[in-house]
């Protein structure tokens, strides 16, 4: 049942997960009314001991780039609206699971539905390595015994195939992929929600979406900061973990996927799996096509391993670009380039679907650029369509324009839910939609296990580039052997409010 005494459980409460992201979704969910102050209650627990207020307090420290999200749990707390019980315990004996699992039990008799049922939502906050223990003590302690226990988990989920598989088999011991949900941020967003109604509801796209007219696509990732303060982290993983194998794949798969049977979360996933299928998977039907190193370039800012936490001779890129090829009837021959940087010259992530030329052009206008699709994830979401038109005046002149839908313009007044808001949401409504089955991480680290491997072991180095640069010189060149025409003079101006 999705109705009930809901008991929202956040593990690893002290840290910075949940700070950041988990209790701010949570209380804008609450402030939005999607849930209800009678019906649920937020237990925190960690190994620091504290009280309920040192919790409340710890939530309540303004951050400044929260400013507002964290105004309003403020507002929430101190209006004591929301209930919030916080136990601290290690997390892999039994004793503290046990006195937690009372706590939750004593909210669910007082507040407990005319049938009694009750839904208790587990949000592991924690690092990957603690999962399997966590999991193991909620299914020894706290299952829910009036209705639905689920799990949320976020990346990394593994660091290679095996490692992977590992951690799945551990929590799949335990738990019922109904009862998992992977987070992966980037399917909570606005755009990357869009791209199916985008791609199935327009009849524009449907005959234009494959090789025939489609020449090359670029999910593009850009930050214009370093690894500041997560040195440690990244220098383990890399940006080809931290953000190619899951946000900028998740994101191809959608643009790349057949049509699903139905809107169903099953349907869904079904079709996007079968995507990485034909790129690289060991399916005895069709050749293993391994990424070829000329189709890679690895960078690392200069200044990168004057962190404390990365060691002096570390190899850990913090940009690549990478192409994928799928082999199937609507993409051969279409290299789909994925790109991600950390410390370049801006702050974006974009989807460019780049059009073939027209045959039999009369207007010559190679020179003004073709037809390219652009979705702007963020920052200010829009999506604008480059096209030639005829040069405004008396000559007969082509230029480079575009159809153009910025959402604040289109949108006034409309906020766009933060990506976690989103996804929590579906975890208590029980959609997996926007969540990573099991199949499509094993397949997802399929394709990138073995050039992992290779960097890991400093088979393939990264080129170093200045921060605030535009990335290695070599990823714009291997962007235009790929066959991305740049148009000269053309450059997208969002529209002034
Ligand atoms: C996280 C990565 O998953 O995504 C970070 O670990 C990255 O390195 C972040 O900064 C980017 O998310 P967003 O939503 O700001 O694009």
């Amino acid at each position: 049942a999705e109705t009930g005494c809901l008991s929202i459980i956040v593990l690893g409460a002290s840290g910075d997960l949940a700070k950041k992201k988990t209790f701010p979704a949570l209380f804008n969910l609450y402030r939005q009314r999607f849930i209800q102050s009678n019906e649920f209650h937020i237990f925190g627990y960690a190994r620091t001991e504290m009280s309920d207020d040192d919790l409340r307090s710890r939530i309540r420290r303004p951050i400044p780039a929260l400013g507002f999200s964290i105004f309003l749990c403020y507002i929430c707390l101190q209006s004591g609206l929301l209930q919030m019980k916080y136990t601290s315990g290690s997390y892999d004996t039994e004793e503290g699971f046990r006195l937690l699992d009372k706590q939750i039990s004593e909210h669910e008799e007082a507040k407990s539905s005319a049938d009694g049922s009750c839904r208790r939502l587990f949000y592991l906050a924690l690092p990957p390595s603690v999962y399997p223990v966590v999991c193991k003590m909620i299914k020894l302690c706290c299952m829910n015994k009036c209705g639905w226990t689920r799990i949320v988990v976020e990346k990394p989920f593994g660091k290679d195939l095996e490692s992977a598989e590992k951690l799945s088999s551990q929590i799949g011991e335990l738990f019922g992929e109904h009862q998992i949900y992977r987070i992966d941020h980037y399917l909570g967003k606005e755009m990357v929600q869009n791209l199916l109604v985008l791609r199935f509801a327009n009849r524009l796209f449907v005959p234009l979406w494959n090789r025939d007219n489609i020449d090359n696509v670029q999910i593009v990732f850009r930050e214009d900061f370093g690894i500041e303060g997560r040195g440690g982290y990244f220098d383990e993983y890399g940006i080809i973990r931290d953000i190619i194998q899951n946000h900028l794949l998740q994101v191809l798969c959608l643009v790349a996927m057949e049509k699903p049977v139905s809107l169903d979360s099953e349907h869904i996933r079904d079709e996007k799996v079968k995507v990485y299928f034909f790129f690289n998977a060991e399916l005895e039907s069709i050749s293993v096509e391994p990424i070829k190193d000329e189709e890679v370039v690895l960078g690392q800012y200069h200044g990168y391993r004057d962190d404390s936490k990365v060691p002096d001779h570390s190899n850990t890129p913090t940009f690549a670009s990478i192409i994928l090829r799928i082999h199937n009837e609507r993409w051969e021959g279409v290299p789909f380039i994925l790109k991600a940087g950390k410390a370049l010259s801006s702050k974006k992530a974009d989807i460019r679907v780049q059009f073939k030329d027209v045959p039999g052009d009369i207007f010559n206008c190679e020179k003004q650029g073709r037809n390219e699709f652009v979705m702007r994830l963020q920052p200010s979401e829009a999506m604008y369509m480059k096209l030639a038109v005829k040069q405004p005046g008396l000559e007969m002149s082509t230029v480079q324009s575009e159809l153009d839908l910025s959402y604040k313009q289109r949108y006034h007044g409309v906020t766009i839910p933060d990506a976690y808001e989103r996804l929590l949401l579906d975890t208590i409504h029980g959609d997996q939609q926007h969540f990573v089955r099991r199949d499509e991480l094993k397949a997802a680290w399929d394709i990138f296990t073995p050039l992992l491997h290779r960097i890991d072991k400093g088979e393939l180095k990264p080129i170093s580039y200045q921060q605030g640069s535009r990335g290695p010189a070599e990823a714009d060149e291997l962007l235009l052997r790929a066959g991305y025409v740049r148009t000269h003079g053309y450059r997208w101006i969002p529209p002034a409010l």
